[in-house]
């Protein structure tokens, strides 16, 4: 018998593949030049060079074994001490390898952190705006996800409503900064108010409550912000981050979850991960990808690209009147739509070959999201076109 979630599912397709889907078919038509896609995250820019030099090494000097033989189930133990050192350099955090687990990306991260510190029936509290995968990560763990309305001023966290939403069932809190759609850093007093919250209700529950922090933007940030380590704030955290924006390397799937050495379980927590890889039948990303990564684990691609993009997108969002708090960071920009129903204004919007995505599917609505991770040169000839259908469309 076929499972009916999944088959179910089939009719909730994730609306920015769809939307990316629509670029190619307009593409082939017309020339992808002339298609104008904002519609997905996938880094635009080269791979730091010293990642494709250390891959050519790799190949060149290694035996097969060593290159394309299976990792432990943990991982691969130079790649753990690189992410470790890394950390406490960066961030005075006193990790260890048996703390850091390898992940296909941020996604195997966030997937195997909800598994690690929940049950069935239990409730992960997310904040909107928020990244749709976490839907599937959550209930395909057989948790409940609920949803905190979005400050829609400064996409920060509204405590009013998070206070509200706990309960004894409350396993833990997911966030997600710098995030994705606001392109929002949370700020310190935002991360220290959650973290008096999570340890009150640890507290007034009986259990510890945890905090996952997804971070895969952690490394793009634009002058005069910067991006607090959140796990700097509460020690019940597990940090989830992705190699896939900073080096532009996203089809390497290479991620870790990082457990806080004084984290309840911290111990356990990543051998508990190896045990969850079993079940989901997906273990450690690609070894030869762990070994190249250990040896340049801080370098990134040309990032301030991406703020040289977001102040061509901005300067026209300003120029046409459309409100949006200016993104700090990551790739994405969420102005306000000129009309309510954001889903029309994206359909609308195709008309003119500009592939936008609507808030909806980030538990918010009235807004859209443009990912500008595109060559700049292609970002100056799409904001004639952006002003022409607000004007036609809305003036
Ligand atoms: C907020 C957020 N979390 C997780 C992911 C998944 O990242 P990865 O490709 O590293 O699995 C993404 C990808 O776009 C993301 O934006």
């Amino acid at each position: 018998m076929l499972n009916e979630t999944y088959r179910e599912m089939l009719q909730n397709k994730n609306v920015i593949r769809e939307l990316s889907e629509f670029a190619y078919r307009r593409g082939a038509e017309i020339g992808y030049e002339n298609v104008f896609d904002f519609s997905l995250g996938n880094p635009s820019l080269e791979a730091p060079a010293s990642f494709t030099e250390k891959m050519i090494h790799l190949l060149q000097t290694k035996d097969t074994m060593t290159l394309h033989g299976y990792t432990p189930t943990l991982g691969n133990a130079r790649f753990k001490e690189a992410v470790a050192e890394s950390l406490n350099r960066r961030y005075g955090m006193h990790y260890k390898a048996e703390h850091i687990f390898p992940t296909t990306g941020a996604a195997g991260a966030v997937a195997h952190s909800v598994r690690a510190i929940s049950k069935p029936g239990d409730e992960i509290i997310v904040i909107a705006p928020y990244f749709s995968e976490y839907t599937p990560y959550i209930e395909g763990a057989g948790c409940v996800k609920k949803v905190i309305p979005a400050d829609t001023e400064a996409f920060q966290i509204n405590f009013g409503e998070l206070e509200r939403a706990f309960t004894e069932k409350t396993s833990a809190v997911l966030i997600n900064t710098p995030n994705n759609p606001s392109g929002v850093i949370y700020t310190p007093e935002t991360l220290m108010t959650l973290a008096t919250m999570l340890r009150e209700q640890s507290e007034r529950f009986g259990h510890t409550v945890y905090l996952i922090t997804d971070e895969p933007y952690r490394d793009i940030v634009f002058s005069g912000f910067e991006s607090p380590y959140v796990s700097e704030f509460y020690p019940h955290t597990l940090s989830c981050y992705s190699f896939a924006k900073s080096m532009s390397i996203p089809g390497e799937r290479l991620g870790y979850v990082a457990v806080h050495p004084d984290c309840e379980g911290a111990d356990v927590i990543v051998p508990m991960c190896g045990q969850i890889s079993r079940g989901l039948g997906h273990n450690c990303p690609p070894s030869i990808i762990m070994q190249a990564v250990a040896e340049v684990i801080d370098d990134v691609s040309d990032l301030p690209v991406y703020e040289t993009n977001m102040n061509i997108i901005n300067e026209t969002l300003q120029e046409l009147g459309i409100s949006c708090v200016k993104p700090g960071d990551t790739f994405y920009i969420f102005p306000k739509a000129p009309e309510e129903d954001a889903v029309a204004f994206c359909k609308k919007a195709t008309e003119y070959d500009l592939v936008l995505v609507p808030s909806d599917g980030f538990g918010v609505k009235g807004f859209f999201r443009m990912a500008y991770c595109v060559d700049t040169e292609k970002m100056k000839r799409a904001m004639p076109r952006l002003k022409q259908f607000i004007t036609e469309a809305y003036r």
